[in-house]
């Protein structure tokens, strides 16, 4: 089981030291995770979590002004990145294309890419689940290896869920994953989207899931415990 946080936009320097303080008492035998923003990664020290990012250039170094390779996110010992967040392509506008390159400069130095997929309300309302997934999957992987597939971890978040406090049905969600396997079968597949330690219990039902990616909940390290402790029960 994977356990990811996404910590997106948030904590200083200073808050930072303290949250790791937090972490350090989180002992699991899951897979944990860290991706904190960009600068607080020369700040992370933990041993129980690995190191993860939450954008990666699409570019190699060289002069790209403001944006960050994969060569020097893997100089920081970074070993996973997440990919195609929502927030992402709202808001930077990031296309399907770029989030292809972007795979695979991290396959090219051995980082583990988490692509991040799902649909907005209005996509689920009117039927277009798997159309949208499909289009993000299949051209998300177009470049990749079988063994690469294989890697990818894939992060089905529903747009509509993310930081509402909104969950689908456990019926919905085993659907979808099911769909997605149909496309990469062997792919881990997390769940992502107002998880917490309150609807824990009713998703760990699904057996399809891998693992789960955390935003809010990630910033919220005695809620965090309790979601790994009911998770591991
Ligand atoms: P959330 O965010 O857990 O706050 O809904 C998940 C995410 O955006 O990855």
């Amino acid at each position: 089981m994977i356990i990811a946080l996404n910590n997106k936009s948030n904590l200083t320097k200073q808050d930072f030291e303290k949250y790791q303080e937090e972490l350090k008492k989180i002992n699991s035998e899951m897979q944990l995770i860290l991706c904190p923003n960009l600068l607080n990664i020369g700040e992370f020290h933990l041993e129980n979590f690995k190191l993860g990012a939450q954008n990666v250039s699409e570019t190699t170094d060289g002069a790209y002004t403001g944006e960050v390779s994969a060569n020097q996110l893997k100089s920081y010992e970074v070993e996973y990145c997440i990919v195609g967040h929502s927030e992402r392509r709202m808001y930077q506008k990031e296309t399907l294309e770029t989030i292809s390159k972007k795979i695979n400069k991290l396959f090219e130095n051995e980082i583990t890419p988490i692509l991040c997929i799902g649909e907005t309300l209005e996509e689920k309302e009117s039927g277009k689940v798997e159309e949208i997934l499909l289009t993000e999957l299949t051209t998300a992987i177009v470049n990749l290896t079988e063994a690469e597939k294989d890697k990818l971890i894939v992060a089905y978040e529903p747009i509509w869920s993310i930081g509402t406090g909104i969950i689908p049905s456990n019926e919905d969600i085993k659907k979808t994953l099911k769909f997605i396997k149909t496309i990469l079968p062997n792919s881990k597949i997390l769940y992502g989207g107002s998880a917490n330690e309150n609807n824990i219990d009713t998703l760990k039902e699904i057996e399809l899931i891998d693992g789960y990616l955390l935003g809010g909940l990630s910033l919220k390290p005695n809620d965090l415990e309790k979601f790994v402790n009911k998770l591991e029960k």
